[in-house]
């Protein structure tokens, strides 16, 4: 197998790289809708519970394994424990199915900028704006190839070159972004037709106060399954990005501190990115408002904007951006996990690779931007929740496959390897391991649990 010559420049460049794939629609629209309807602050503190635990104990492996390996999934299991290789083929599935829609939800986003920044904000608060929009034939298509060409593009440019280069650009712009519309979400005041007059500061306390009224044990657990599988989701584990990524890190780097800071960063942005929509949507269209995932970003909010006035528009700019470059830098990790894989499988060149994955991603992100109109279906889910092309390849990559690879890859770790393997690695460089003895509780006796019961709930199995 080819030597791989890429690395990320230093601890910075990596950790700046590895939150931009944290730092997704996953922090700006799954996790605020998330803490407003499932008990505000209870769901705050039962997920920070669960990222220093689990979420470290998922993060840590990954990255570990790619660096010890100096390979992608397939590659690093394969080398690990060769009768393990299909986890390697399953992890390596995880983005070659999540890059068939995410570039989709880029496009979404990067046209919602382009409505705001040509101060279109009233448009895109009209009922059925984001329908018609979707169910377009062209204009989403447009987009998503566009996004996804420019995500080709950075990836095409190596990792240092393209990707940690985009990384150290878009993540300190995005937390300055969020951090100001946050601020400004806390200073709104809005008196609405009932004549309730409710406070951005309100809002923040809504968000941030932890609801237990009525909390029943089965309301607990769901809460805290809603936790789990965000928290996953949004530290990109279990998809092998992190693996690949970990590859990139230099002998030098100390793990143990760059790790924390991913968790860090990750989950920063997302409390914060809930401190400036829950009271926003709170402010105008009280604690009915926030809507599911897209439809919070594109109906909801364009609705709150809207009531803004002209600071609206200022806001609709920043927000969108911010979305942007969170979108982009967690694709560009995407295509990276794929691109890689591909290059030690079939001992390619980068450039070669790239282009030949660009023909096929362009075609399929046009085929599920068509899932909408041309290609419009739906059917029923084993969850319950009915669903659109799109909405299967998340279902598929998300709630089935990968909760099943993080409970392997438990036991792969936790009792075939054992963990004192992630551990050497850990201590390596300048690092010391701070909190091995909870990552070895976790691995061996906690995770494998809670990716049973996770994978269970979510393939609705344990209705
Ligand atoms: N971690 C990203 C987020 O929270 O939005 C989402 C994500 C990125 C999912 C990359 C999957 C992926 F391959």
């Amino acid at each position: 197998m080819k030597k791989k010559q890429s690395n990320f420049s230093g601890q910075v460049g990596f950790v700046l790289a590895a939150a931009g794939s944290a730092v997704g629609v996953g922090n700006l629209w799954r996790f605020p809708y998330l803490a407003a309807k499932d008990g505000g602050g209870l769901f705050l503190l039962i997920y920070l519970v669960l990222v220093v635990t689990i979420g470290f104990t998922l993060l840590t492996s990954d990255i570990a394994i790619g660096r010890k390996t100096k390979k992608s999934a397939i590659g690093a299991y394969t080398e690990l424990a060769p009768k393990w290789k299909f986890l390697g083929i399953l992890t390596f599935f995880v983005p070659v199915l999540i890059m068939t829609y995410y570039a989709v939800i880029g496009g979404w986003i990067t046209k919602y900028g382009v409505v705001y920044l040509t101060g279109q904000a009233s448009a895109a608060a009209q009922d059925g704006y984001f329908t018609a929009f979707i169910t377009s034939p062209v204009s989403p298509v447009v987009f998503a190839l566009l996004f996804m060409a420019v995500t080709a593009f950075i990836v095409y440019n190596g990792v240092e070159g393209g990707i940690e280069k985009v990384s150290r650009f878009m993540m300190p712009i995005l937390l300055v972004l969020v951090i100001a519309v946050a601020s400004y979400s806390l200073t709104l005041s809005h008196t609405g037709a009932d004549g309730e007059t409710r406070t951005g500061l309100q809002g923040l306390l809504y968000y941030l106060t932890p609801h237990t009224e009525g909390l029943t044990i089965h309301r607990f657990l769901q809460i805290s399954l809603d936790a789990m599988s965000q928290l996953f989701f949004s530290l990109s584990v279990s998809m092998g990005i992190m693996i690949t990524y970990g590859s990139y890190v230099k002998p030098d780097v100390d793990l143990n501190r760059s790790i924390s800071q991913i968790e860090f960063f990750d989950t920063g942005v997302a409390l914060l990115a809930g401190a400036m929509i829950v009271p926003a949507v709170y402010v105008f269209s009280g604690t009915e408002g926030m809507g599911a995932g897209p439809s919070l970003m594109f109906i909801s909010l364009p609705k709150v904007f809207d009531a803004m006035g002209f600071a609206g528009t200022v806001v609709g700019i920043l927000f969108f951006v911010s979305a942007i470059f969170a979108t982009l830098t967690s694709c560009i990790s995407v295509l990276e996990a794929i691109t890689a894989n591909c290059m030690e499988i079939f001992h390619t060149s980068r450039k070669k690779t790239v282009l030949v994955l660009s023909v096929i991603y362009l075609a399929a992100s046009a085929v599920i931007a068509l899932g909408y109109s041309v290609f419009y279906f739906e059917v029923q889910l084993p969850n319950g929740s009915a669903a659109q092309l799109l909405d299967i390849m998340d279902y598929v990559s998300n709630s089935v496959m990968m909760p099943l690879i993080s409970l392997l890859s438990t036991i792969l770790i936790g009792w075939v390897l054992k963990p004192q393997f992630i551990v050497e690695e850990m201590e390596k460089g300048s690092g010391k391991f701070t909190r091995k003895a909870l990552y070895t509780v976790i691995i061996r006796y906690v995770a494998p649990i809670v990716m049973l019961i996770l994978f269970l709930q979510s393939t609705g199995i344990l209705a």
